[in-house]
Parts: C-alpha cells; sequence; structure tokens
C-alpha cells in the first residue's frame, strides 16, 4: 500500500471513529483542513519537477476525492443518527388514550345547603353568612345565655385562648344562632325610622363546631339558623314553613312533623322538630331534625327590637343530618373523610 493509500484508509478510520458531528469536523481538519496532510501532500507538488507533478497530483486528487466522499457519507450518517434519536425521543403514541379531565361534583352536603337555600329562597328568606371564629357575646351572652350559667355547657365549644379587639373570649361557634344577633341587628340599623320595620326572613347556613365525635356527630358539622320576625309571626307560620320545608325537600308529601318540648336559653317557649316518614325504609321512626322556638323578649331586646312588638321564631336545623336521611348514610364521618370512593357516588 503506497502512502496515499494509506492516508486514505486513515481518514475512513477517523471518520468511522467520530461520533459527533463536531469530532467529524475535528478529524476532517486533520486531513482536508489548512495544514491537514493532503493540504500538505498538495503544498510538497510545487517541488517536484513538471512531468512527476503532473501524475502525482492525479493521485493526490484521487485520494483527496475519496477522503472527501467518506466525510460526506459520515456527515450524513450521523445526521441520520441524530434525526432518529430525536424522534425516538419525541415519538408520540397516537394510539394511547387521551388524558381525561377530572370532573369534580359539588359535596353531598353542598348539595342539601343549595337545596335548603333554593327552598327557603322561594319562602321569601334571605341568605347570609357569619364568621366561624365568634365572640363569647354572640355566641351565648346575647342568647340569654349568660356567664357562668350552666346551660352553656349544653355545647361542648371550642374555646379559642384569645380575645378580640373589645377584649371579648373567642370561640369556634358552637352552633349558628349568633348569626340571628348579626344579621337582626343590621337589619334593624339598616331600617332605622322604618315604621314598622320590614320583616326579618333569613337562614344562615354554615359550619359549627363543638367537642364531639362518634357515627352521629362530628368536630366541625354544619348548621342552618332561620330567623323570622315581624310584628305577627307566630308558632303558626314555623308549623307551616317547616312543614312546608320538609316536604319540599324530601320531595314527598308522606311526612309528618311533630314539636316536642324543649329547652332553648334563647326561645320560650322550645321545641326539638322530629320528621317521621309515612313509607320507606324508615316508616314511622321518628327523627329529630331541628331545634326551634319562639325568640325570647331578651334576645329580641339584643337584636335592637322592642320585644313588645316584635315577635317571631327562630329555629335550627342540621344539614348533615338531613343529608344522611335522603341519601340514606349512615356514618356522618363518611361526609368529612375525603374518600373518593365514597364521594363519586353523588356524580
Ligand atoms: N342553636 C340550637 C342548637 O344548636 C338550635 C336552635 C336554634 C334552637 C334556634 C332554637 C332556635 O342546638
Amino acid at each position: 500500500m503506497n502512502d496515499l493509500e494509506q492516508l486514505v484508509q486513515d481518514a475512513q478510520a477517523a471518520f468511522a471513529l467520530a461520533l459527533a458531528p463536531a469530532d467529524l469536523e475535528n478529524a476532517k481538519a486533520r486531513y482536508l483542513g489548512k495544514s491537514g496532510s493532503l493540504t500538505e501532500q498538495l503544498k510538497a507538488l510545487a517541488t517536484l519537477a513538471p512531468d512527476e507533478k503532473k501524475a502525482r497530483g492525479a493521485l493526490i486528487n484521487a485520494a483527496k476525492q475519496q477522503v472527501e466522499a467518506a466525510l460526506t457519507l459520515r456527515r450524513q450518517a450521523l445526521a441520520d443518527a441524530e434525526l432518529d434519536a430525536q424522534l425516538k425521543a419525541e415519538a408520540l403514541d397516537v394510539t394511547l388514550p387521551g388524558r381525561q379531565r377530572g370532573c369534580g361534583v359539588l359535596h353531598p352536603v353542598s348539595r342539601t345547603m343549595e337545596r335548603i337555600e333554593a327552598i327557603f329562597g322561594s319562602m321569601g328568606f334571605d341568605v347570609a353568612e357569619g364568621p366561624e371564629i365568634e365572640t363569647d357575646w354572640y355566641s351565648f351572652t346575647a342568647l340569654n345565655n349568660p356567664e357562668n350559667h350552666p346551660a352553656r355547657s349544653m355545647q361542648d365549644t371550642f374555646y379559642v385562648d384569645m380575645k378580640d379587639a373589645e377584649g371579648r373570649w373567642l370561640n369556634l361557634r358552637p352552633h349558628t344562632s349568633p348569626m340571628q344577633v348579626r344579621y337582626a341587628r343590621a337589619h334593624a340599623e339598616k331600617h332605622r325610622g322604618c315604621d314598622p320595620m320590614p320583616e326579618i326572613r333569613v337562614i344562615a347556613p354554615g359550619r359549627t363546631y363543638r367537642v364531639d365525635s362518634d357515627a352521629t356527630h362530628s368536630p366541625m358539622f354544619h348548621q342552618c339558623e332561620g330567623l323570622w320576625i315581624g310584628e305577627n309571626v307566630s308558632f303558626k307560620d314555623l308549623k307551616v314553613v317547616f312543614t312546608d320545608f320538609f316536604r319540599n325537600f324530601f320531595e314527598t308529601d308522606d311526612l309528618q312533623l311533630r314539636f316536642r318540648p324543649s329547652f332553648f336559653p334563647f326561645t320560650e317557649p322550645s321545641a326539638e322538630v322530629d320528621i317521621a316518614f309515612s313509607s320507606g325504609p324508615l316508616k314511622g321512626r321518628w327523627l329529630e331534625v331541628a331545634g326551634s322556638g319562639q325568640v325570647h323578649p331578651n334576645v329580641v331586646r339584643n337584636y335592637g327590637l322592642d320585644p313588645d312588638r316584635y315577635i317571631g321564631f327562630a329555629f335550627g336545623m342540621g344539614p348533615d343530618r338531613l343529608t344522611m336521611l335522603r341519601y340514606g348514610v349512615n356514618d356522618l364521618r363518611l361526609f368529612f373523610d375525603g374518600d373518593l370512593r365514597f364521594l363519586s357516588q353523588f356524580k
């Protein structure tokens, strides 16, 4: 093998060893660059005699063409490999199923809340929301439940070791009844000078808290307060409103109501409301669904109203319990575990 054949072979081997375009260009420089070995051969022609020059020149040119051909081939091979790798990396399997958009649904208790709001809304009740961190005054004192009175322990309240700006102790509201006072005071303020004052008709749904936990009690639960105050609102109206509400809510007239005497500091007289279905799986069982009563004069006074003139009723019901009854759920805690196997049944 002569020196030019050797050179061609070396160049081909060097190109084959180049695994990336940059390596290949370096290898090219060693043979075809300004001081590459083939270029040096061409420069050396100048020292030869004219007839040798021609023959040698032809040989060098032939070698150069071979080296250039090898370079072109290798360049193409590297470019192809690069494209191949890129295509592989970015490959799309168009046969894979698309990513579905998860579609959530309203929590069953939220559905109940919306239902309650819609039904009472249709009876002319406003919907109000209030703070879950409440002051002692709104949670108890204003509701005719004096400091140190044993009736305060009817509710195992979560007290917060903190006072508000006016020095009133804070608690996690144990019921939505503070909203009676908040709403009525704002209403009385707004209509000061109107005679008579437009009636108060409001419900106040929301979260409430008590130190309590078993299959039918959760430390966080829901209540919906109701209040109707006017010059001539009586227990009869409470009965009509409740009967209407429950028949609407459960979509059946096959349902009876019972008012059972009870005690709440803020109502007098007071009653627990029970319902019983006349058919279905719960047939004939009395189920407690709300507390209620005629608002106590001391509380009406705390609304900023004259109890000799304004009278009415309040009630507090448990939307969690209503949800359990409506959907046949037997453990309240299921609502708050966040288990999708349970929740997705409400789709
Ligand atoms: N707040 C009472 C409770 O939580 C329910 C109630 C509200 C009773 C309004 C009477 C009037 O048990």
